[in-house]
Parts: C-alpha cells; structure tokens; sequence
C-alpha cells in the first residue's frame, strides 16, 4: 500500500465552471483518486477555491456583494456542483482560509530569509476616484494605433497592438470610468527566479517520465531567451493576503497583499491542514503528507492542471519550495509526477466563461445526470491534442457506449434471468471451453486497464474498458444461452451465472469512471463485495446459486434525435 497525493487546479472563484475546466484537472483527478483508493493505497485528494486577485474584487462589485460574501456564496456553489459531479475531494477548500494566509505569509519569509525577495520600486497608474493602483488591464482608452476607443492597458482588442497604459489616448478607469489618474511610486516584492535557473532545469530534465506536453512547456519557459524572469509576488490590492514575514509585519509593505498566483499553489498544503483541523486531527495528520521530515518522502505527489497552468506549477511554485527548503527546518515536499491536459473545444470554437460559451456544470447536470458527463469527458480527455465537444459526438458516446454495450448487456442477462430462473443466481451447469476464453480475454484487459490507469492514460484506459464490457456481449451473442436454455437448461443457468457475476465485475471495473451506475449495479447485484479482481476466475464466482438480485431499471437511457438538437439550439447562444 501506497500512500498518494492528489491535487486537482483550485478553480477560480468567479463563477462556474464549464465542462472545458472540469476535463482539464478536476475530473481526471478524481478518476486517479477513485482507482488508487480502489486499489486499497491511502489517498489524499484535495482541491479547493481560488479566491483572491482584482477577477474575485470585480466579479463580487458586479454582484453588489463584499467580496468576502461573494466568495463564501460562490464556494458553496461550487461545492455543491463538484458533489453533483461526484468529484471524491476529501477536502473541497478556500484559498482565503486562515490555514492559506498563515503559510503564505511562513513561506514569504523563509524566501526573504533565504535572500531570495527584493524590494522593487515601480511607477503605477493610480486611480484617485477608485482610490487604488489598477492593473493594466483595468486601464482603458482610446488606441494609438487604429483608434479603436475601449483598447485596454495591456493591449487593443481591435488591432491586437500590445500596449502599456501610458500609450493610450484619454486614458481612464475600467472600474469606475473615472479619468482621474495619476502615475505613482509603488514598492513591491519579486521572488528571485532567475538565480534559480539551474536548479530548475536540472529538476526538470531528471523527470524522464512525465508527460511531454508538460515538459515541452516547462522547458520552453525556462529556455526561452527571457522565460524565467523574477516574477512580482505582491499587488497594490485590499483582498488576499496581508504582506507579513511570517507573523511579523514587512515595513515598507504595509496595506498590500500576495499576488493571487502566490498563495494558490500554497494552499494546496494549506488544503491539508484545512481538511486535518476540520476532523479535529493534530497538525502530524497533514505534515506526514507534506513535510519530507515528517516522512512525505514515502508520499506520491501527483498534480492535474491544463495546460495554462503549467509553468507556475513547473517553475514558480517549485521555486517557492525549493528556495524555502534552504533554510534549516524546512522540508516541503515537491511533486512527483504533473499530468497536464490540452484544450476542450466547443462546437467549432472555444469554451469561454467570459463569453458565455459553452456548457456550464449546473447547465449539464440539468439535464443528465453526472455519469454521461464522467464517460463522454473522461473517454475524450484533451491527452494529446486539443478535442472538440459536439452534440452528435456526445449523443453517439452515451447511446452506443453506455446504453448499447454497458446497459445492455445488464439489462439482457438480468431479465432472461428473472424470466427463466427467477430473481436469484440459477445453480448447475459447469463451465467449458467458451468461459474459459473469456476468463484469459478478460484477464488480459483488464491488466491492460491497470497499466493505463496507473499510467494515468485515460483515454486508452477507457478505450479497454469499453473492450472488457463488449467482451460480455459478444460471450452472449456468441453462446445464446436463450437458444441453449431449450435444449440443455443447465448449461444456460451456468453462462447465466458466470453473466451475473460479470455485472458485478463491471461495477467494480468501472466505479471510476461511472461512480453511481456502478452504486446502483451494486445494489441490483445485492452485493457490497468490492474487490479488485486480482483473479478473475474466483471474481466471477462471488455471487454463489441462489443469490438473490434484482433487475435493474434502465441503467443508462438513449439520447433522442430531437433532444440532441434542442440542446444543441440551448447551448448555442451566450450565458447570461
Ligand atoms: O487557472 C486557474 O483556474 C487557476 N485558478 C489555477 C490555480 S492552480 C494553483 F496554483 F493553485
Ligand atoms: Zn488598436
């Protein structure tokens, strides 16, 4: 038994999700967590709200609320839409606890100790009317280069000219429209990245089995001419972390908090002390996960984030941990392994949460229930290059996958049972050559599926599961037990039994995947034995003659013409 950490990308507060971000981390990691914990390791699976930054400030301006209310409502929100996706966190936490502010302000202090912060003097718009510095993005005007009148700070939408805020024409705020602006001094903190080049680059190079798509991107950022740049860890804002050395104030630093981008890769640790003091366990409870001196050297650390995500979690975040580890007492642990995901395109363009486009969590779980979600995203994970969810593509996964193949072969075994057995495993009958083939082919795929699933290959691993539910249903169609049943009852009533012993299988196979299709095929069975099958024969020998089970109701039902198309006509416009 091993023990695994599993972290999934904390989700921005501001609004909900839509099924884009829910593939790129979320949902991978819980069918990771779900199979490891399946294979009997101790697992730690958390995620949580990320909730500071000038996006949480304005989106909770817009709602009217204090920014403190609005993240507390939407977290709930979020939550609870993660439970509808049966997303197994065993912590769903806040970047803004008091767990995240404590060790945000810890590791701030351990780098400045370390020699590894500066103090920078910058000029910065100031908005007298906001009473605040603005981001450049939140600076507007009118653009230099083709007169586009609501080009931003950082950049013109129109003529996709970069710009600084001081290139525009009556330049103004986007917050309050104000024009009364003025450049000011600021101070802010830069963590020294670029002293730490090559203990980066060598840490990078030595993780030979990662996958390429995160490793592309890491060393694109660390060897193009100017990647690693030290990077600002502070902002000119009233929501997020307070500066602080530790529990000491930072003079000079007073009024400014941690860049959003600091403190969310912290609360990944901070998540474990959030869930260790929610159940009333001693600090030990989450140190054993994240401190090498308290022996998380024996911990798996696996991280799942898109592909946007990845060169803070190969270059800053490390940088965080690494420059804090050099001072004497501190020992974090680093990852071990960060599976990286593409894309999700929708409909011919881009999922946008800005724009409204797309399916959003709640909008899904509206109209189908979590697990043709689970199967259609999971089976078409954006592993290898970016994929497009289409309407057509979903109606034919859920019909054919889950209703023709998994639903169908439950549905035949468990009926043809009931009608000529009754509702209990027929006894008699021996087994012969035609069960002895499926047992080897069964066998050798669902090997195939561990090897995959700890390889964290989704799309192949459930390619193979598709492939050991088809293997029911060509054992059926190929031996007819309702054809045989006529001639030889006893030789039915044991294909019978060795069918319901395979419905049993594929709820254990596939609770990863389809976690309450696999509940409900449980219940059908009348079982709660779970095992992992190490030897198939003895798994399809669980269930003994006489076990009583129930036919199941519709496991998984088709998805017609006319809804594909009215949700197709729903979900074309934009999210108000
Ligand atoms: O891209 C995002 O959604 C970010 N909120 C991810 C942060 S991951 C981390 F570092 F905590
Ligand atoms: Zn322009």
């Amino acid at each position: 038994m091993a023990r695994i950490l599993i972290t999934s990308a904390i989700p921005y507060i501001n609004g909900i999700k839509h099924l884009g971000n829910l593939v790129g981390s979320q949902m991978p990691a819980d069918l990771y967590a779900r199979y490891m914990r399946q294979r009997g390791h101790e697992v730690l699976f958390l995620c949580a709200t990320d909730e500071h930054g000038t996006p949480a400030e304005l989106a909770a301006a817009k709602a009217g609320e204090p920014v403190a209310d609005y993240c507390a409502r939407m977290w709930a929100v979020q939550k609870e839409l993660s439970d509808g996706f049966r997303l197994s966190f065993d912590k769903f936490g806040r970047s803004s606890s008091p767990q995240n502010r404590k060790l945000t302000q810890h590791f701030a202090g351990k780098l400045d100790e370390a020699g590894l912060i500066d103090e920078v003097a910058e000029k910065q718009v100031y908005s007298v009317a906001d009473g605040r510095f603005l981001p450049d993005r939140y600076i507007e005007g009118t653009c230099p280069n083709c007169g586009y009148d609501k080009a931003r700070g950082d950049q013109c939408e129109n003529c996709t000219k970069q710009l600084d805020p001081t290139d525009l024409i009556n330049p103004r705020s986007a917050i309050s429209g104000s024009t009364d602006l003025e450049v000011r001094e600021t101070k802010h903190l830069y963590l020294k990245q670029k002293g730490m080049r090559g203990k980066l680059s060598d840490w990078i190079e030595s993780k030979t089995d990662w996958p390429v798509l995160t490793t592309s991107i890491a060393k694109k950022w660390l060897n193009d001419g100017d990647g690693l740049q030290d990077r600002g860890i502070t902002r000119d804002l009233d929501w997020g972390v307070p500066v602080q050395k530790g529990d000491q104030p930072w003079p000079g630093m007073e009024g400014k908090v941690f860049y959003v981008w600091f403190d969310a890769p912290i609360e990944y640790i901070a998540c474990a002390g959030e869930w260790a003091d929610e159940q009333g366990l001693p600090a030990e409870a989450w140190e054993r996960w994240w401190r090498v001196d308290h022996g998380a050297d024996d911990v798996r650390y696996v991280q799942f984030m898109g592909k946007d995500n990845v060169p803070f979690h190969t270059l800053s975040f490390p940088a965080t941990i690494m420059g804090a580890n050099t001072i004497p007492g501190e020992d974090w642990k680093l990852v071990d392994y960060i599976k990286s995901f593409n894309y999700l395109n929708y409909e011919g363009g881009q999922f946008s949460t800005s724009q409204g486009r797309g399916v959003f969590m709640d909008q899904a779980l509206s109209i189908l229930p979590a697990d043709y979600w689970r199967w259609w995203l999971l089976s078409h994970a954006p592993e290898t290059s970016d994929t497009e969810f289409t309407w057509e593509n979903f109606q034919a996964s859920v019909n054919k996958d889950l209703a023709d193949v998994l639903g169908n072969f439950v549905s035949r075994v468990t009926k043809f049972c009931r009608s000529k057995f009754g509702e209990e495993v027929p006894a008699g009958g021996s087994f012969g050559e035609a069960e002895e083939k499926l047992i080897a082919d069964l066998t050798t795929r669902i090997r195939a599926y561990e090897r995959f699933m700890e390889a964290i290959e989704i799309r192949k691993a459930a390619a193979e599961l598709r492939a050991i539910w088809v293997l029911g249903n060509e054992y059926l169609q190929a031996n007819a037990p309702w054809t045989v049943f006529k001639t030889d009852p006893e030789r039915a009533a044991a294909m019978v039994r060795l069918s319901l012993n395979l419905v049993r299988l594929y709820a254990v196979l596939s609770k990863p995947f389809i976690p309450d299709a696999a509940a409900e095929l449980m219940t059908a069975m009348g079982t709660e034995n779970g095992d992992w099958p190490e030897d198939v024969a003895a798994a399809l020998d669980v269930l003994p003659a006489g076990h009583a089970f129930t036919v199941p109701e519709v496991t998984f039902r088709k998805i017609t013409d006319d809804e594909r198309d009215a949700w197709k006509a729903q979900f074309s416009g934009v999210r108000k």
